[in-house]
């Protein structure tokens, strides 16, 4: 039997506890599939006393992460400690330079700081593993970066936070406030105290940056990055779209157009009766769009401490099984010198179909106004109706629009000038509508 692969883990929260049991309680059948034993030799967290639900008596501690990182007694260094800066860089740059494998769930750190970190990584001939930091359980990087070999991707794009989509869906099922929703999602536990990063769109883009990166060969650009959230949404936008055959999603999507690559993150329509409108509650999935494969969809739980740490778990599993002098596949799938610079399609350019809903004021004339002003900006009505379940009351009616492609450009134009005509009671909501499969 070869030597164990001597691992250390900092940060036994959620995923670290649970990545350590794992660990453990799976030791023999991991032994056999991967030729050695996997060992934890060292354990880094905030708290020494807590009790992590794991017996890690045979694990060294350490108060420092960073000293743990730079350790001569580990192999592999799993960070789980979280935050894209502070101790989570500080002890990934360490185990790096010390010439350790690293291991990381961690998205916030990789959409900054991926480069560099994926630099250091080559340099030193080791391996930087993060299939938990997109999308938790599912298999969406090894895919992307092994599976899809000369595949060339023309869109990668989903369903990336489980909080946002868990809202969504109660939303539609039971017709409850966005407000009400949120709350709920909080005395639950799916949702944070602070739910801004999550419900503003930041985690689906630091996600989508890195599916990026795997997808164009380009340059992580987290800050590139249209990005709307879901706390706009109401139950008329909800009702209009089932009404018109689409459920709402917030999509991370990453496309290759004429002008350069869009990264956008906002509440999209997708078709009803496509894959990813299934897709419900905290479940994530990823659509991946290549010339060779045509679409792929993976869907599968995208967050908690088992599904993430069965991630985990196979990204360590994978060094085990690595014999010396083997070559290691780059980090974003091509040598960091090889990933071109990011060339952004600025979001005007976006081309699609779009949904509008105006709330205007109930007088004559009003419905043609707003035809006419998108007929002045060349956009192609697919329908204009006059809604029954918006907020019509006896001086105010709603309008919903469905256009045909169009750009952004002139979608912004048309609105603006509906506008400041002075039609509209409230304002307007406009989503994008996406084609899905
Ligand atoms: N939770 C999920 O479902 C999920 C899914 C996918 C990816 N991730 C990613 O996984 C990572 C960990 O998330 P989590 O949910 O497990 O977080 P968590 O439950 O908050 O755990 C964080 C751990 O880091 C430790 N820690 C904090 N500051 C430290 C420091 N300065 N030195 C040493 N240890 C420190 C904490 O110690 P104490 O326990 O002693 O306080 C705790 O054990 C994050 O990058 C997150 O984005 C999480």
């Amino acid at each position: 039997m070869s030597e164990a692969l001597r691992v250390g883990i900092a940060g036994l929260g959620t995923v670290g506890a649970s990545v350590a049991r794992v660990l453990a309680e799976k030791a023999s059948e991991l032994t056999r599939q991967c030729g050695r034993p996997i060992a934890v030799t060292g354990v880094s967290a905030r708290t020494r006393g807590r009790d992590r639900g794991v017996d890690l008596s045979a694990a060294q501690w350490f108060d420092d992460p960073a000293e743990l990182a730079a350790w001569d007694g580990i192999d592999v260094f799993v960070e789980l400690i979280g935050g894209d800066e502070g101790p989570a860089l500080a002890c990934v740059t360490a185990a790096l330079e010390a010439g350790h494998h690293v291991v990381t769930a961690n998205k916030a750190l990789l959409a900054r700081h991926g480069l560099a970190l994926a630099k250091i990584a080559e340099a030193k001939g080791v391996l930087l593993n993060y299939e938990a930091a997109v999308a938790g359980g599912i298999p969406v990087i090894k895919t992307m970066r092994e599976a899809m070999a000369g595949n060339a991707v023309t869109r990668v794009f989903g369903i990336l936070n489980g909080t946002c989509n868990y809202i969504l869906t109660r939303m539609e099922a039971e017709g409850i406030s966005f407000e009400d929703c949120l709350k709920d999602a909080q005395r639950l536990g799916y949702a944070e105290a602070d739910p801004t990063f999550d419900i503003e769109g930041h985690d689906t883009a630091h996600k989508l940056a890195i599916l990026t990166s795997l997808a164009f060969g380009s340059r992580i650009s987290a800050d590139d990055i249209y990005m709307e959230g879901i706390s706009n949404i109401t139950q008329a936008d909800i009702r209009a779209a089932g009404e018109l055959g689409y459920r709402i999603k917030l999509l991370g999507v990453a496309q290759r157009t004429e002008s350069g690559i869009e990264q956008r993150v906002h509440p999209t329509m997708v078709p009803t009766a496509s894959v990813i409108a299934q897709v419900h509650g905290v479940t994530n999935a990823v659509a991946i769009e290549t010339d060779i494969l045509g679409e792929l969809l993976l869907s599968g739980p995208g967050a908690g401490g088992n599904a993430t740490a069965s991630a985990v778990v196979g990204d360590v599993a994978d060094i085990a099984k690595a014999r010396p002098g083997f070559q290691h596949g780059p980090v974003f799938g091509r040598p960091v010198k090889e990933l071109t610079p990011y060339k952004k399609a600025r979001m005007r350019t976006h081309e699609g179909g779009y949904f509008i809903r105006l709330t205007v004021h109930d007088r004559t004339g009003v419905f043609a106004a707003i035809a006419k002003r998108m007929a002045e900006n060349e956009i192609s009505l697919e329908s204009i109706v006059q809604h029954a379940n918006g907020a019509n009351t006896e001086s105010q009616k709603t309008v919903i629009l469905v256009t045909h492609e169009t750009t952004e450009a002139a979608v912004r134009k048309a609105v603006d000038a509906v506008t400041k005509d002075g039609h509209l009671v409230d304002k307007p909501q406009v989503i994008r509508i996406e084609r899905a499969a």
